[in-house]
């Protein structure tokens, strides 16, 4: 009868903790149910697939023959930027102060991600992919763009950086 006594904690001791473990689980998935990372309030904070392109042929293909910035409006611009291993192109990259920035970005290689922290823009630059994303710039000092997809060896490392003033 011991034995039988030890068994009926272990089982006992089994079910708890898979109920706290069913537990974890549904209160991890409903908290990021709620509020998912980026709630995007706008539509000038979504991001856009917006064409494809030939990874190996950006030298000669327009708009990325040319990375940079271009003004097409009143304080209103494109960024043109190719994310490869391991930065982007242009680094770094100065915007006036309150400028409405259209980012056309593509990768050159394989998927980097393309994020500046303390605003919306967090998206992927895909190999083939050009990818769209609009963001005004109110405040001014040092942004930094960070690749947050695992991309090789100096993945760590991608990085750039956007200078408002
Ligand atoms: Cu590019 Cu990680």
């Amino acid at each position: 009868m011991h034995i039988h006594r030890l068994e009926k904690i272990w089982i006992g001791f089994g079910l708890i903790m898979l109920l706290v473990f069913l537990l974890l689980t549904g209160v991890a998935a409903f908290a990021f149910g709620v509020s998912p990372p980026s709630s995007a309030s706008g539509h000038e904070h979504m991001e856009h697939h917006t064409g494809k392109v030939d990874p190996t042929k950006l030298k000669t293909t327009a708009p990325f023959d040319k990375p940079g910035l271009k003004q097409i409006g009143n304080n209103e611009y494109e960024a043109v930027i190719i994310a490869y291993a391991f930065g982007y192109n242009p680094d770094p990259l100065d915007i006036p102060l309150g400028a409405k920035v259209h980012f056309i970005v593509t990768s050159s290689d394989v998927v980097h991600g393309f994020e500046i922290p303390g605003t919306n823009v967090n998206f992927m630059a895909e190999p083939g992919e050009v990818t769209e994303m609009t963001h005004t710039f109110d405040k001014a000092g040092e942004y930094l763009v960070l690749c947050n997809e695992y991309c090789g060896t100096g993945h760590e490392m991608m990085k750039t950086t956007i200078n408002v003033k």
